[in-house]
């Protein structure tokens, strides 16, 4: 399985949350915001923007032998030709440093069944080294660790860096890309029940 089909399970919007979709047009009340009108506004920007369908991967990196990973939902793919994609980190994230140094990263895909493996990659501090405790993990072209027991990964060199806000959007070409388990529907925001942000 090649780069391209690995690319198409990066989320798709599969399912509208009717009841929530029609509580977030009431609340707005189908009117137009702007950002410098208040809190109210401020309010209706992140329920409305929760409401993008997103994934959960978790984004790994290998700087110089140290290994690291993280649950992320803010990627997308941006272009097909060359294929790239972008995931969104914030600088205080252990990872951003690693990827600014590394300068590559691979986005791991998670099955709908490995959603207990999220927490885990959230571990902070000295429980850092235990995320990959006990799972299988293999190591990328471009050594960044790659979940064995996931639906696939996409490994990608960083060819772009941009901070138009409060995260760092890191665009990567992809160089690598697999499918281990080409019919796994893959985790998103919505089956696990919690948004980032
Ligand atoms: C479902 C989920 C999605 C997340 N998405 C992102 C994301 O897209 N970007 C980001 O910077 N942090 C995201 N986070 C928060 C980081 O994963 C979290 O802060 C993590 O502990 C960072 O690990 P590190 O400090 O070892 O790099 C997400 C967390 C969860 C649970």
């Amino acid at each position: 399985m090649y780069a391209y089909e690995v690319l198409k399970m990066v989320h798709q919007p599969h399912e509208v949350n009717e009841t929530a979709a029609r509580s977030g047009a009431a609340h707005t009340g189908g009117n137009m915001v702007t950002s410098d009108s208040g809190n109210e506004n401020t309010f209706q920007f992140r329920d409305t923007l929760i409401r993008l369908h997103n994934g959960i991967y978790i984004l790994s990196v290998d700087d110089d032998g140290e290994r690291n990973a993280m649950p992320v939902s803010w990627v997308s793919q941006v272009s097909f030709d060359p294929p790239i994609v972008m995931v969104a980190v914030h600088p205080s994230r252990y990872t951003h440093h690693m990827l600014e140094s590394a300068g590559s990263f691979a986005i791991n895909l998670l099955r709908r069944d490995q959603a207990e493996l999220v927490p885990r990659f959230k571990l902070k501090g000295e429980d850092r080294p235990k995320k990959f405790e006990g799972l299988k993990i293999a190591a990328g072209v471009t050594g960044a660790p790659l979940l064995e027991d996931a639906a696939g990964y996409i490994e990608c060199e960083i060819v772009k860096v941009y901070d138009p806000g409060d995260h760092t959007l890191f665009f990567g070409r992809v160089v690598d890309a697999r499918l281990n388990d080409p019919d796994a529907a893959v985790l998103s925001v919505d089956q696990y029940g919690k948004s980032y942000g």
